[in-house]
């Protein structure tokens, strides 16, 4: 067998599934849930899933991947459980229809750091005319695959880990800048009270759920990506406490990203916060209107290093979407890496059009398909977010941690977290792990799963 590669360093893991993990969802995703579900007590319940529930997944996916040392499908038959493996070819499937729409609207944050630049902030009254617009969005979107491409084709120490320990500290940096800055302007704290004061009369069961779904899918699990990348893990790291350095950064920035980006909005609104509730246009709409009441130079420097930020985080993103089908096929197929990359991208980008066509150029995907019991109709790429996102991640997450609990079985899963974790065995963290992964998680994670078809495809709303 070819040699797979590896990270060269447990640092150099951390960093690729932490860049994995920070990504649209947390600087894009995260501030507008934030503001829908009304604030802080969004953010307590979103940190309580973190922890409780997906680390323990989080911990599992990279143990089987450890363990090993194959792709998100090789891994099951590898444990001799080869019919599990459909869990691993779901993952697959999930993560070329994540990264087929992700992937668009990274190309629409790539483009927006070139209007920033040249200072039009008026482009946040015609966002709807910018992705309309398919051939120049497309094309901004055809070279962001083809980055990704080109950095998975270095291989895991080459492509990935360099990627990402170049990207990272410029991401920090970067987004402590912008954070610093804003706390300067004027009304700021309305902002940071609405974001950090919580009130949980706020709460309701669809917060809880839209909690839920945005933890597990910011941590990037659910479908193989930490399976793969757990697979060029080295066998003395100490997978618990890589794993909880990840989901601390990941967590991290997204805290950071809201205290970016609440006081902006005090800023604008002149501390009323009217403006926060307007969902997935807060990136593209309200924040370069923001920019241009900033205005001139300054207002361009601003806007022009956000949004190189939010490329930066979602590079270190669609690379690990794509290293997860890469990988099965350099192991499976025996195909060279470069030339499945390629490949793959290539595909991908191919099955991301039509989430290109539907946001106003192409009547039939703008208007794809309506659910049972719906008003109205929902997009392409919508549809494929609540199927991949909302759907297939929670029941892959579902299905990986009951595996590990009662299938490969829990000794085997210890075993695994107790090579190069001295102490791990007997430790309470043992065995609360052993409990979230075995009951806990996959209880959870199911149920999110059947409030998702219930709700979304089928109009019975039980929350
Ligand atoms: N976590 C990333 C984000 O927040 C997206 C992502 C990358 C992802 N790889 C994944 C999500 C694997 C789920 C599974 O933007």
């Amino acid at each position: 067998m070819a040699n797979r590669g590896g990270f060269s360093s447990k640092l150099g893991f951390i960093m690729a599934a932490a860049g994995s993990a920070v990504g649209l969802g947390n600087i894009w995703g995260f501030p507008y849930e934030v503001g829908q579900g009304g604030g802080a007590a969004f953010v307590v319940i979103y940190l309580l899933f973190c922890f409780i529930l997906c680390f323990p997944v989080m911990v599992t996916e990279i143990a089987i991947g450890r363990k090993s040392q194959k792709n998100a499908v090789g891994a099951f038959d590898y444990l001799g459980f080869k019919k599990w493996n459909i869990v691993g070819k779901m993952g697959i499937l999930c993560g070329v229809l994540i990264l087929s729409f992700y992937n668009v609207i990274a190309g629409w944050a790539f483009g927006y750091i070139f209007e920033m630049a040249v200072g039009n902030f008026d482009i946040a009254n015609h966002f709807s005319e910018f992705i309309v617009d398919v051939f120049k969005v497309g094309a901004y979107g055809f070279v962001f695959m083809a980055t990704t491409a080109y950095v998975v084709s270095k291989g895991i120490s080459g492509g990935i880990e360099k990627a990402a320990k170049l990207l990272m500290p410029t991401l920090l940096f970067l987004i402590v800048s912008l954070v610093i800055y804003s706390l300067t302007l004027e009304n700021a704290m309305a902002g940071v009270k609405f974001y950090l004061v919580p009130d949980f009369s706020e709460l309701n069961g669809k917060v809880i759920y839209n909690a839920m779904g945005q933890a597990f899918f910011s941590l990037s699990l659910g479908m193989g990506a930490l399976i793969t990348y757990g697979s060029y893990v080295g066998k003395n790291d100490n997978i618990v406490s890589s794993a909880a350095l990840i989901t601390l950064t990941d967590v991290g920035i997204a805290l950071i990203a809201g205290l970016m980006i609440f006081p902006l909005i005090g800023y604008m609104t002149e501390g009323a916060m009217t403006d926060v509730g307007r969902g997935p246009a807060l990136i593209f709409v309200t924040l370069p209107q923001i920019f241009g009441t900033i205005g001139g130079t300054l207002g361009a420097v601003v806007g022009t290093t956000f949004f190189i930020l939010l490329c930066f985080a979602a590079l270190t993103s669609t690379v690990s979407l794509l290293e997860v089908p890469v990988s099965y096929i350099v192991d499976e197929k025996n195909i060279k890496r470069s030339k499945a990359v390629w490949l793959v991208a290539g595909l991908i980008y191919l099955i991301g059009i039509p989430s290109l066509l539907g946001n106003g150029y192409s009547e039939f995907f703008s208007n794809f398909i309506t659910y049972v019991g719906a008003e109205s109709a929902t997009d392409f790429l919508s549809f494929v977010g609540h199927v991949a996102n909302d759907t297939l991640l929670p029941l892959g997450g579902c299905l990986i941690a009951f595996f590990a609990g009662h299938v490969w079985k829990k000794a085997n899963l210890d075993e695994e977290l107790a090579q190069g974790a001295p102490g791990y065995k007997g430790s309470f963290i043992q065995k609360y792990l052993n409990f979230a992964v075995s009951y806990l998680s996959p209880i959870v994670l199911g149920t999110l799963f059947v409030l998702t078809v219930l709700g979304t495809f089928f109009g019975i709303n039980l929350i």
